[in-house]
């Protein structure tokens, strides 16, 4: 009898205790490498109660992998990445990353603010570029896992030193990264500086939808929430101008195949190399969440919805991805992935008729960021 009740007890307990296979939206911590000054970088698996799952590093605040279930309840991993810290450490495409100081690009690397100039790291041509040579994307995060309504979140915090490429002003970013159980990878930014400085984070995954990175995105159907972009010179500089997306190329205002103009001779597509252009999202009100885009992938019946509260869009198609870029899913060939950034308007430091990205003391920066996937 004894024995009888020690097992059941034993049983309970192993109910109680073990995780889950679908996770209970708790966080599993494993070594992932170690950088050259020997500190150690660390991968956070975040599983929800469907069983998606992803997997981030606190290098970079990337995320890794990103296992999302088809029509058919298969899960395959949507993010491109490479397979080991070095890699990320080497690589130039910024896979995964959240990207800062600046996300995207200020002409010239040059900028004013209170009546001083400013000159960050030249990286693009004769632009500035995602945060400089060594932006947030290649810095280690601290990491801490904190509980909320949704499970255990993975929030990781960057401390940005004063002059750190250019830029005036210690930053404190802290970016929350949640795997709701409704299948939605929710990222919260938090900010703040010491000084008067400019502060555009945003999240660089390269998605592609299909379920092998082998398949362009071409096929992707997109629809984004604008009628308008930014338009750019030829070194995708914004000139200030909104440009109507109407009879255009850059019109997703109904969903349309991201091949099916791709090519066209059209000036901010060549400008592009194809498409890396920042739409100005409908709505904008400062903190508040609207729909910006869904894609959709019709062989697979995966789709991604995007919310934020940014301003802008940044839909880039992989243009520069050209089988240099080895990881996980082999060699990654031109237009395998896609982006789809939130952040303000590229060159907005110079443009003060565009949303402005200064940050005082005092101020908290905030951005909500959704990616909500599901099929059909
Ligand atoms: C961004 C830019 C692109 C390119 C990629 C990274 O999305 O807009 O031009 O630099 O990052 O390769």
């Amino acid at each position: 009898m004894r024995q009888i009740l020690f097992c059941i007890v034993l049983i309970c307990s192993c109910i109680q205790f073990t995780p889950s296979k679908k996770g209970n939206n708790v966080i599993e911590k494993t070594l992932y490498g170690k950088l050259p000054d020997g500190r150690a970088v660390y991968q956070y698996t975040l599983m929800n109660k469907s069983g998606t799952t992803m997997k981030v590093i606190n290098f970079g605040a990337i995320v890794t992998s990103l296992a999302v279930p088809d029509r058919n309840g298969k899960y395959d991993d949507v993010v491109t990445g490479y397979d080991s810290l070095q890699g990320y450490m080497d690589g130039s495409s910024y896979f995964g990353a959240i990207v800062g100081r600046y996300g995207n690009r200020i002409g010239k690397g040059q900028f004013a603010l209170e009546g001083k100039k400013y000159q960050v790291t030249v990286n693009d041509g004769e632009n500035h570029l995602h945060g400089g040579k060594i932006g947030f994307n290649k810095e280690l995060w601290t990491a801490n896992t904190v509980q909320g309504s949704a499970g255990q979140s993975l929030q990781l915090t960057y401390i940005s030193k004063d002059g750190e490429e250019g830029y005036p002003g210690k930053v404190t970013l802290s970016v929350t990264y949640t795997l709701t159980d409704k299948n939605e990878l929710r990222i919260v930014y938090k900010g703040t500086t010491d000084k008067t400085t400019i502060l555009n984070p945003t999240h660089h995954s390269y998605f592609n939808l299909s379920g092998s990175f082998n398949n362009t995105i071409l096929d992707h159907l997109l629809t984004i929430e604008a009628d308008s972009i930014t338009q750019v010179d030829k070194g995708l500089i914004t000139t200030g101008k909104y440009l109507d997306v109407t009879n255009t190329p850059m019109d997703f205002r109904t969903q349309i195949a991201i091949g099916a103009r791709i090519n066209d001779k059209f000036e901010q597509l060549i400008f592009g190399k194809g498409y890396d252009h920042n739409w100005a999202i409908r709505n904008y009100l400062k903190g508040k969440v609207r729909k910006a885009a869904e894609l959709y992938e019709p062989k697979s019946g995966r789709v991604m919805t995007v919310y934020t509260d940014q301003p802008g869009l940044q839909f880039y198609s992989g243009n520069f991805l050209d089988g240099t870029a080895k990881g996980k899913g082999g060699s990654y060939q031109h237009r395998t992935g896609l982006c789809l950034e939130a952040q303000c308007f590229p060159d907005s430091p110079n443009k003060p008729e565009f949303p402005t990205v200064t940050l005082k003391p005092g101020e908290t920066y905030e951005q909500t960021t959704i990616y909500q996937f599901s099929t059909k």
